[in-house]
C-alpha cells in the first residue's frame, strides 16, 4: 500500500507540474516535441536577402509586365495613348452601346495587319468547328457537333459586330466563351476576318478585279 501511495503522490506531482504552465503567457520560445513545418527555408515578403545588391526580397516586376488576363495590350499600353481601358472604352471591351444595346461597326482601325491577327486567331479558336470557310463544316461535325451555325447565314450575316464580340466572349449554349483566352483586339480582328468571310462568300463576279476572274475559271 505504501508502495502504491508513493507511486501515485510521484504520478500526481509530475502531471501537475507539467501541466500548470498551460495557459501561462511567456516570451520564451515553445518547446517544439514535433515541429511539423514551422521552420523552412524561404524568403519572406519584405525581407533582408543578401544576395540581391539592393537587399530586398520582393523583386521588382521586370519592366513592361503586363497582368495576366487584363487582355492589355503591350505596346498600346505603355505608349501613352492608353485607350485599352475599359473606363476609357467601354465598347471596345463589351461590344455594347451605353444602353447595353450592341454596338454596330468596329472601335478599332481595320487594317491589313488586323485581317491577318484575326485570320490566324480564327484558324486557331474557331476553325475546328466554323470551318476554315466559317461555313459551319468544322473537324467536329464529323464527331457529332452538328449544331455550329454557318456565318453565312442572314441571321449571322445581319448580326452586329457586338454581339458577335459578347458571343466570343461569353459564349453562346454549347460553344463556350473565349473570353479568358483571346485578348479584346484579337476578337475584334477575328469579327473583322468573320465579316472578311461572309464577304467572300457572298461576293458578286464583278467583285473580283477583271485580271484574276480567268483564275476562278470564268
Ligand atoms: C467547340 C466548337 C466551337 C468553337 C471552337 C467556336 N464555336 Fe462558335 N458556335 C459553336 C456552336 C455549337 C454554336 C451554336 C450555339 C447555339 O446557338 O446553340 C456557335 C455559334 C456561334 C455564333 C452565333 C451565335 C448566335 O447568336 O447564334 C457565332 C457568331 C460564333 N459561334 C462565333 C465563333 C467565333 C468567332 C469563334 C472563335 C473565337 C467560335 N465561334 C468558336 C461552336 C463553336
Amino acid at each position: 500500500m505504501r508502495i502504491f501511495l508513493g507511486i501515485f503522490c510521484l504520478v500526481c506531482v509530475t502531471t501537475v507540474s507539467f501541466l500548470w504552465v498551460r495557459g501561462v503567457k511567456s516570451t520564451q520560445p515553445p518547446i517544439y516535441v514535433f515541429p511539423d513545418m514551422d521552420f523552412q527555408d524561404k524568403y519572406k515578403p519584405q525581407g533582408e536577402n543578401h544576395f540581391f545588391a539592393d537587399h530586398r526580397n520582393d523583386r521588382p516586376v521586370v519592366t513592361g509586365t503586363v497582368p495576366r488576363g487584363s487582355g492589355l495590350n503591350e505596346a498600346v499600353t505603355f505608349s501613352g495613348a492608353y485607350a485599352y481601358q475599359p473606363a476609357l472604352n467601354p465598347i471596345l471591351y463589351s461590344g455594347k452601346n451605353a444602353d447595353e444595346s450592341f454596338y454596330s461597326g468596329f472601335p478599332v482601325a481595320i487594317t491589313h495587319g488586323l485581317l491577318e491577327l484575326g485570320q490566324q486567331k480564327f484558324t486557331i479558336y474557331c476553325s475546328a468547328c466554323h470551318g476554315v470557310l466559317g461555313d459551319g463544316n468544322g473537324i467536329t461535325k464529323q464527331y457529332g457537333m452538328v449544331a455550329t451555325p454557318s456565318y453565312h447565314d442572314d441571321r449571322l450575316r445581319n448580326m452586329t459586330e457586338g454581339e458577335i464580340f459578347n458571343t466570343i466572349t461569353h459564349g453562346k449554349n454549347t460553344m463556350l466563351g473565349y473570353g479568358d483566352k483571346l485578348k479584346v483586339e484579337d476578337r475584334w480582328a477575328i469579327i473583322a476576318y468573320v465579316r472578311a468571310l461572309q464577304l467572300a462568300a457572298h461576293a458578286p463576279v464583278s467583285d473580283v478585279p477583271s485580271e484574276h476572274r480567268a483564275d476562278l475559271g470564268l
